[in-house]
């Protein structure tokens, strides 16, 4: 939430920032801005209520002024409505010092007590201006002792940076519980909520600690803790570059990450199969004893990536014979789940950064469990703090709605299962080799599936004016239900469930009315007999009370044809990967139907992509 920018070098800072913020609107759009220090010294500010485009107009005609050192902002409002006055950048009394922020600064109201009691004028309803009135406080002590002392006093979560013209060529940033990587580039230097603020200039990156304070010079960079002291950091290299950022030729990234889904399941597998086709996951960094010790796994996780959560617990139980539970990450450490050195901790997360599942991270680790993190972030906090992680390599997702990176957690969450049962002998290699075999044509499965979706696509628009859309599965289906109406929700601002579709009769089924659309997610006819024979039941029950079926069945299912009034074919797999090709469908249905109401699908309306507040 909220994408930040910072830039000291020789480039026109302004081009950088707005650069920068148009590759990371994406974690929030409700306000835009920037601050640059110029080279005479004097400071600039221009912020817009609204997204990047209005602040790209408020700047367009207008001469640039010649700063080579600036920070940017987009918003994704806590504190404030979303206006103009409350956009970043905040100010101090004097105009010399401005302050961008993401995160929740929690003391705010004692502080700005306290500010205003000693003579400030603070105009806004932010939670972040007191930061820019604490450093004028301190600004004799220079702007990154400054910035130490502020945050020794600050509670919450913040990622801070700062630019002041007592000091042109210098940004200054910290830290706690919120994203922020530094750039390093070739007499330049950069910061950013994430990779892709700079992409564009440089893919050496160095991932900043917790509790930590940057000042970025051209020349170089000192990283502190906020006692001053010298902080140990880590150098990386981004493995993508700023094409994969960017739309290729698609209206939507959302529509160029579902298109990219068969490469990025591909790349999920790449490395991770030994030529004697069993798997080597290095990365889980457990001994062997280890994983045979584990009596439970809890996965936990948010959202979409909760869902392939849910999916990955009849994998883990079915292959590895081990108890998993699932959970939502901002219910976890709210009750008091049993955790043991024995209890291994499966979080799933896209960003790395989502701020519950952190969180969860770190209550499991306090109470000793091991954690694994499923994260596609290279560098993000999730992934640093937990005890090992599995990349899911799906590259960079920009667009709000997860497609691409569920697809990939499902895959890493299948080879964790599959791991599990190969150390753990629940299952024999042959068994072992032949799922890997099946995963590895699923990238040609989803290609079928995506060369198909016209009909799915010509369905949503003859859906557009519906206001309600519910889904159904049974077993594996249940939680891809569950994601189909997720997406819809999130994209079409329509009311959409997903439901058991045992459950019905115990309530929802009150819901069906005379042409109310159900999209029905069924089994194997194959694999799961009996679950399936009882889906068609289901089906025939909701038709006969009104309903207008949508059946995404396999192909060659031909029970379901009586009482589907539209059908969707997937590819046959074994049960449990139904999910990697049943779940294309509904991501194209939701796409699709937003797209023809005239939504924005990259940036649905009041989300953020990583959710870094609780
Ligand atoms: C929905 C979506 C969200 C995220 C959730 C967790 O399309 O994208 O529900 O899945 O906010 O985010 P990560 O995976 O980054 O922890």
């Amino acid at each position: 939430m909220c994408g930040i920018v910072g830039y000291a070098g020789r480039r026109p800072a302004l081009e950088v920032a707005v650069e920068g913020l148009g590759r990371l609107e994406y974690r929030g759009y409700d306000s835009a801005g920037i601050a640059l220090v110029g080279d005479g010294g004097a400071l600039t500010v221009e912020k817009r209520a609204g997204k990047l485009a209005n602040l790209r107009s408020a700047l367009a005609g207008r001469p640039a002024p010649r700063a080579t050192t600036g920070i940017g902002h987009t918003r994704w409002a806590t504190h404030g409505a979303p206006t103009d006055r409350n956009a970043h950048p905040h100010t101090d009394c004097r105009e010399r010092i401005a302050v961008i922020h993401n995160g929740i600064i929690e003391n705010f109201a004692v502080l700005r007590a306290e500010l205003e009691g000693e003579g400030h004028k603070l105009l806004s309803e932010t939670d972040t201006e007191v930061v820019a009135h604490l450093l004028e406080e301190f600004a004799a002590d220079g702007l990154a002792e400054a910035m130490r002392r502020v945050c020794r006093r600050l509670e919450g979560a913040f990622t801070l940076l700062a630019v002041s013209v007592d000091e042109p060529g210098v940004v200054v940033g910290a830290r706690r519980n919120s994203p922020l990587v530094v750039g390093r580039g070739d007499g330049e230097n950069f910061l950013g909520s994430d990779v892709a603020a700079f992409i564009a200039y440089t893919r050496d990156a160095v991932e900043l600690g917790q509790d930590q304070v940057v000042e970025l010079r051209p020349s170089g960079v000192t990283i502190t803790d906020f006692s001053g002291a010298p902080a140990g950091t880590r150098d990386y290299h981004v493995d993508w570059d700023a094409s994969a950022a960017e739309k290729g030729g698609h209206d939507y990234f959302m529509l160029k990450e579902i298109a990219e889904q068969p490469q990025a399941v591909g790349d999920t597998l790449l490395g991770r199969v030994g030529p004697d086709g069993m798997l080597t996951l290095d990365e889980m960094r457990l001994s062997d004893q280890e994983l045979r010790d584990i009596s439970k796994i809890i996965v936990v996780a948010c959202g979409t990536s909760y869902h392939a959560g849910l999916i990955a617990k009849y994998a883990i139980e079915h292959w590895a014979g081990l108890p998993c539970e699932v959970e939502l990450a901002s219910e976890f450490r709210y009750r008091d789940p049993i955790l043991t050195r024995d209890t291994l901790v499966l979080v799933i997360s896209q960003s790395g950064e989502t701020m519950d599942t952190l969180m969860a991270v770190r209550h499991a680790r306090e109470q000793r469990s091991r954690v694994l993190a499923v994260c596609n972030v290279n560098g993000s906090t999730i992934s640093r703090e937990s005890d090992a992680v599995l990349y899911t390599h799906a590259g960079p997702e920009v667009a709000v709605a997860s497609t691409k990176a569920f697809l990939t957690q499902l895959v890493a969450c299948y080879l964790v299962a599959l791991y599990l049962a190969q150390v753990r002998g629940t299952k024999f290699g042959d068994e072992i080799s032949e799922i890997i075999g099946w995963l590895a044509e699923t990238p040609s499965k989803v290609r079928e599936v995506l060369a198909t979706m016209e009909p799915v696509r010509a369905l949503a628009r003859s859906l557009a004016d519906e206001r309600c859309v519910l889904f159904l599965g049974r077993h594996v289906g249940f939680p891809v239900a569950l994601e189909g109406a997720l997406k819809l929700k999130e994209l079409a601002y329509m009311h959409a469930e997903g439901f058991a579709a045992g459950e019905l009769k115990h309530g929802p089924i009150a819901l069906i009315e005379e042409g109310l659309p159900v999209v029905v997610v069924v089994p194997s006819p194959a694999g799961q007999r009996v679950l399936h024979d009882k889906i068609v039941s289901n089906i025939q029950e909701i038709r006969a009370r009104g309903a207008r079926t949508v059946v995404v069945a396999e192909e060659g299912d031909t029970a379901v044809e009586p009482y589907a009034d539209t059908l969707i074919r997937v590819p046959v797999v074994p049960t449990l990967l139904q999910p990697l090709v049943a779940t294309v469908p509904l991501q194209v249905f939701a796409c699709e139907l937003a797209t023809a109401k005239g939504h924005d699908v990259d940036q649905p309306r009041n989300l953020a992509k990583s959710v870094t507040v609780e």
